[in-house]
């Protein structure tokens, strides 16, 4: 294992800080190669049993992006009548999707039928496969942040209607639709802090028994 350096821990510690949510994009297209790379990364995430549940489909057709988008906005105005007063007048000033402008959609997928892994360690917690592709996404993110480019994780979406519309098998549950491109700006504070919407926790709480 290589002998990694305090200048290299320094370095991945402000890959942290920097990752971010990104939501609006310029429109530029991103060179296939860069997302390959990025998308290789899927393969080296710790899944349970070794199960690899991860799928993903490239949203390419304008059809499939125009849905994705409409779909987004239904339960986005649903979401919306969650909310009173002002936070209401908050949340509809909010931007919480660069759908349209991302040059590259990715829908994350995991397949809950796998018979790969054998089910080990997901007996008694099958739900440990999504937490398998939660953190190959993870990698994802953090690797297409060390290229430069934004990933923009959107979750305002009715599943069910996605799932129609991407014509996925029966078994895959979707976990992430993510937005990848150049972002417009880089910032080291989540936007849902800059707007006043919550505060990023500077401590943790531990038990300890
Ligand atoms: C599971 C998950 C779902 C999310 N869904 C959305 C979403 O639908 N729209 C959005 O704008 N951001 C979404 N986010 C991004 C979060 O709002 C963001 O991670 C958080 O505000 C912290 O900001 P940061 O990622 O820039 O540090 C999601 C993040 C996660 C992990």
């Amino acid at each position: 294992m290589p002998d990694f350096s305090d200048q290299f821990r320094q370095e991945f510690n402000q890959l942290l800080r920097w990752r971010r949510d990104v939501r609006r994009f310029r429109t530029d297209p991103v060179e296939g190669a860069i997302i390959d790379r990025c998308l290789a990364t899927f393969n080296l995430a710790p899944s349970v049993g070794l199960s690899e549940p991860w799928r993903i489909v490239r949203v390419n057709s304008q059809t499939a992006r125009d849905n994705a988008v409409a779909n987004f906005e239904a339960a986005n105005t649903n979401a919306l009548k969650g909310y009173s007063g002002e936070k209401a007048q908050l949340y509809s000033g909010l931007k919480l999707s660069g759908m349209r402008d991302a040059p590259v959609l990715l829908a994350i997928y995991c397949d809950d039928e796998t018979t790969k892994g054998q089910g080990l360690g997901a007996a008694t917690m099958p739900e440990t496969r999504r937490y398998s592709v939660v953190a190959a996404i993870t990698q994802f993110w953090l690797t297409a942040r060390t290229e430069g480019l934004g990933v923009g994780w959107v979750s305002i979406l009715d599943p069910i209607r996605l799932n129609h519309d991407l014509d996925v098998p029966a078994g895959w549950t979707l976990i992430a639709y993510l937005c990848v491109g150049w972002p417009e700006d880089d910032k080291d504070t989540p936007e849902l802090e800059q707007v006043g919407w919550e505060t990023r926790s500077t401590t943790l709480d531990i038990l300890e028994r």
